[in-house]
């Protein structure tokens, strides 16, 4: 059984469709003083599979309510696949007093399963927070398919370097292009980035920027800018978790992307692509 959380119903349906297992359907409800209630019909089987991407606090509650209704519903196996997990980027204690968020997110969901499915989470390290196992799923293959099959002299550029195994990636599906990478610096206190171009010609050629995720649209945003300073035709951002916070989508199209390709682990508009496939892989 496949049971969505609210935030990944597009890709929970994917899921159930791709590995011909039953979707469930839960109900909400909320209390008076707030509190919400997220249920489960009961059902056959005992494994299910709760796929909950945790791009909000309230997404976080849902899937430790999520995680006990099932059992509360009857299975003996539970697995959690967290498309998208957030507070990852709080990966390590950032000054005194302050917590390791990724690692206590982990600790709680921990309880409430057999095993974990993370996809490209922002640092790999954080697999070790959780206290059952984990599988990491490298998902950014599917973000060439719907990249224009007529690229010309394509380029698949990390905005840095910590990118390039998936700029590589990307390009090694699509079948051609080469890779680079920026150097990239962000200012800690106003957040704006810069990124210093690698040597690799630009002029005339279709760029594609691939990073795991496209959160304020800064990275990349200055990425495009850049590329389109030096000649290049068209540049397309391409990611595996399109956050897309606050105006980010603008910013992208100020700096003149001709397209933004994400995935659905984080369903916006611009998720054209589904990473059901790589995760059914590590489910059967
Ligand atoms: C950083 O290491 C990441 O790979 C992304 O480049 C970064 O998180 C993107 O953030 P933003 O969209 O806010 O620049």
């Amino acid at each position: 059984m496949i049971v969505p959380g609210s935030s990944s119903q597009l890709l929970a349906a994917a899921l159930a469709e791709e590995t011909g297992r039953p979707l469930a359907t839960p109900t909400y409800d909320r209390f008076p003083d707030g509190e919400t209630l997220a249920a489960v019909p009961d059902f056959d089987g005992n494994e299910a599979v709760v796929v909950a991407t945790t791009d909000s606090d309230a997404a976080w509650v849902e899937l430790l309510q999520l995680q006990d209704a099932v059992r509360e519903a009857g299975a003996e196996r539970v697995t959690t696949v967290i498309p998208y997990m957030g507070y990852a980027r709080q990966d390590e204690s950032f000054g005194d007093g302050q917590p390791v968020s990724a690692r206590a997110m982990a600790r709680a969901i921990s309880t409430g399963t057999d095993r974990v499915v993370l996809v490209n989470p922002h640092e790999s390290g954080v697999a070790d927070f959780y206290d059952v196992p984990v599988e990491t799923v490298d998902a950014s293959s599917v973000l060439a398919a719907p990249l224009p099959a007529d690229l010309v002299e394509p380029l698949f550029l990390a905005p840095d370097e910590g990118a390039i195994g998936i700029a590589e990636t990307v390009r090694d599906s699509y079948g051609a292009g080469e890779t680079d990478y920026f150097e990239k610096h962000r200012d800690r206190e106003t957040g704006a980035v810069t990124v210093s171009p690698s040597d690799a010609d630009a002029s005339g050629r279709d760029v594609v920027v691939v990073d795991d995720i496209i959160a304020t649209g800064s990275t990349m945003s200055e990425s495009i800018t850049v590329l389109t300073d030096r000649g290049a035709a068209r540049v397309f951002a391409a990611c595996v978790h399109p956050m897309l916070a606050a105006n980010a989508v603008t910013k992208l199209r100020a700096a003149g992307v001709a397209r933004i390709v994400g995935s659905d682990t984080i369903e916006r508009g611009c998720s054209v692509v589904s990473v059901a496939a790589p995760i059914a892989d590590v489910l059967e």
